[in-house]
């Protein structure tokens, strides 16, 4: 179970342990989430004893593919390298433990990118002293803090899927290691971080918002690849803090450990384990378990709402009515009238009237709640492609108020805005609720 990733608003996300595996206060707030991990001994017992934990060793030098995730829990590192070597070949860089902590200079806490559920990512450097051909570059490591077997497998998944997904808009996987009981990815590094440090945090420049359609594109263009390959893959965790950004803005998806196969043949969908992140979830996954392509909608659906509102999917500091984003916006999204009260103050009316309204109705489509009215991701590239010539600024366009109350005095916009004569207190008292 993951919550969203406002780690300034909310309780960050904590493994769990089997003995202990959701408060009573997490059953509440996320319903049948899961996202449990045995205990450290309980992970000794599977992996570090090559076939210990009960599972059928895997034969040796074999090529793993999706299906192997689950089974590998009960190999030993060596044989885990030993078949990741014979899958991957020169393609991915098998390094040591010793070796990322002299690229990181210790690990240091200098070099510290970021945290997330499963441990930090640290910046480092690598070049050809470490491998023959290794290109000079920045890398982000990331350290999985194991504590169960989830937490292999979802270090597996991602070295399998992206050991083999090759896309602009995915992060590329350099390397991993496997060593005892530590598990780290080595990946290039996107000097520009995430989108959610750029969406949401205060120090942070507003994104323009021309950056905020390339953004959303490049991310479509992503999911648009998984969901097209030969498998459909299911990526499960779209949000924001996983779309990451490099210096022109370019985004690429990241985190894949709970990326999973699509359905085959006549099935319409995989049952699964409800697993992801609070907020961004497609109701009838959370609610039933079946996982299809079109839960990945719902969850770019909310990321677009994220880029046109600058506001979190989920904000407990907000009065009840403005926490939920989807629910909260879901009456504006329709009229332009009613749109400029929710977008973001922080673009100062220098958004595309007609852009914003078209994003606002695709983001009401990818949340709907009946799977089947949500778009396909063909369709969402091709109506974001559309919106990026247009040039109606509401600034300039007479849908925001003169730049002497402009973005800059988000006072305004903030707490003041509803009764600012913008129109906004009377467009949220005509709303109609979402229909549930
Ligand atoms: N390849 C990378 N290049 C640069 N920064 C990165 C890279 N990968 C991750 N980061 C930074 O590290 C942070 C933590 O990433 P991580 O994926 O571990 O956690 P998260 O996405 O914030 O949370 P979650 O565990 O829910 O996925 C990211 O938000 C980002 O700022
Ligand atoms: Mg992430």
């Amino acid at each position: 179970m993951k919550e969203t990733n406002s780690k300034n608003q909310q309780p960050k996300w904590k493994p769990m342990t089997a003995g202990y595996c959701c408060s009573s206060d997490d059953r509440a707030v996320f319903g049948n989430f899961s996202r449990c991990r045995p205990s450290k001994s309980d992970f000794t017992k599977n992996i570090g004893g090559g076939g210990g934990g009960g599972t059928a060793p895997l034969p040796s030098f074999r090529k793993l593919s999706f299906s192997d995730v689950s089974l590998s829990v009960g190999s030993s590192s060596a044989r885990i390298n030993e078949d990741l070597a014979q899958t991957f070949g020169g393609d991915l860089y098998d390094f040591q433990v010793s070796e990322m902590r002299a690229a990181t200079q210790n690990f240091s806490s200098n070099f510290l990118l970021g945290e997330g559920g499963f441990g930090r990512v640290h910046k480092g450097y690598v070049d050809q002293s470490l491998r023959p051909g290794l290109k000079a570059q920045p890398v982000a490591v990331k350290l999985l803090d194991i504590e169960g077997l989830q937490g292999h497998r979802e270090w597996l998944a991602e070295v399998i899927v992206l050991g083999q997904l090759r896309h602009p808009n995915l992060v590329k996987l350099i390397g991993y290691c496997c060593e005892d009981e530590e598990r780290l990815l080595v990946y290039e590094f996107m000097p520009r971080g995430s989108l959610e440090n750029h969406l949401f945090k205060r120090l942070s420049i507003s994104l323009p918002w021309a950056t905020r359609l390339k953004i959303a594109i490049g991310a479509a263009k992503g999911l648009a690849f998984l969901h097209d390959a030969t498998k459909p893959v299911i990526y499960r965790d779209f949000k924001t803090s996983n779309i990451l950004l490099d210096s022109d803005f370019n985004a690429k998806l990241s985190d894949f450990g709970l990326a999973k196969m699509g359905p085959e043949g006549s099935n319409t969908h995989v049952t699964t384990r409800v697993m992801g992140t609070y907020g961004y979830a497609a109701p009838e996954y959370v609610s039933t378990g079946h996982l299809t392509t079109k839960s990945d909608i719902y969850s770019f659906g909310v990321v677009l709402l994220e880029l046109l509102t600058g506001r979190r999917a989920v904000e407990k500091s907000r009065p009840k009515n403005e926490q939920n984003l989807v629910d909260w916006t879901y009456p504006y999204l329709t009229r332009t009238r009613r749109l400029r009260c929710i977008m973001d103050p922080r673009l100062g009316g220098q958004y595309s009237v007609k852009g914003a309204k078209e994003m606002g109705l695709l983001a009401q489509k990818c949340v709907s709640l009946n799977p089947k009215d949500r778009p396909k991701i063909p369709a969402i590239i091709e109506t974001l492609e559309s919106l990026q010539n247009l040039r109606d600024m509401a600034i300039t366009h007479g849908q925001w108020p003169d730049s002497a109350n402009s973005g800059r005095n988000l006072g305004y916009y903030g707490k003041g805005r509803r009764q600012s004569g913008f129109g906004c207190k009377s467009a949220a008292v005509a709303a109609s609720p979402r229909s549930k």
